[in-house]
């Protein structure tokens, strides 16, 4: 009968031991994320996101309600690399997608809501707390 061996020797197990801290270390420091909204508030923003209806199209961690499938879910908004696949994910850029996405990509689903500069940097607030 013919079985596989699965038993490491030392050596190879130390490499993959130090391959596995590597990964664990440069994991930590990754990405510094800075995602601070200047004048934004998270807990004005987890209103506006209740007012505006946000799950009527999208799940939102911590906001009530069954949320929806229609545009993505937005579970970990702070570590998303783009903003509707079209801008990269800074505060600023986050802040114009909420105020109108369809003047930065007019091909979105998703409809300008009327959402002003104030309120957009209370929402981001809220967004980048979601990690
Ligand atoms: C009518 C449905 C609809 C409503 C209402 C809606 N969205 Fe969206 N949203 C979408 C769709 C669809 C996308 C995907 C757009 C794309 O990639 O072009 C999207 C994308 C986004 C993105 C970018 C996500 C990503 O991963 O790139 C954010 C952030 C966002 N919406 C926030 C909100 C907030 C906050 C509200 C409420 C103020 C809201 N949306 C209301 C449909 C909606």
């Amino acid at each position: 009968m013919c079985r596989p061996v699965f038993i490491l020797s030392h050596a190879a197990m130390r490499h993959w031991c130090l391959l596995f801290l590597i990964f664990a270390v440069t994991g930590c420091s990754e990405k510094p994320q800075t995602m601070q909204v200047a004048g934004g508030d998270a807990a004005r923003g987890k209103a506006s996101i209740q007012r505006y209806g946000c799950v009527a199209c999208h799940t939102i961690p911590g906001i009530a309600g069954h949320g929806s499938n229609v545009g993505p879910p937005l579970t970990k908004m702070a570590l998303r690399a783009y903003v509707g696949g079209v801008l990269p994910n800074t505060p600023e850029d986050l802040v114009r997608w909420l105020q109108n996405p369809p003047e930065v990509d007019p091909r979105t689903a998703m409809p300008n809501l009327g959402v002003s500069e104030a309120e957009a940097k209370d929402i981001a607030a809220y967004l980048y707390t979601l990690k």
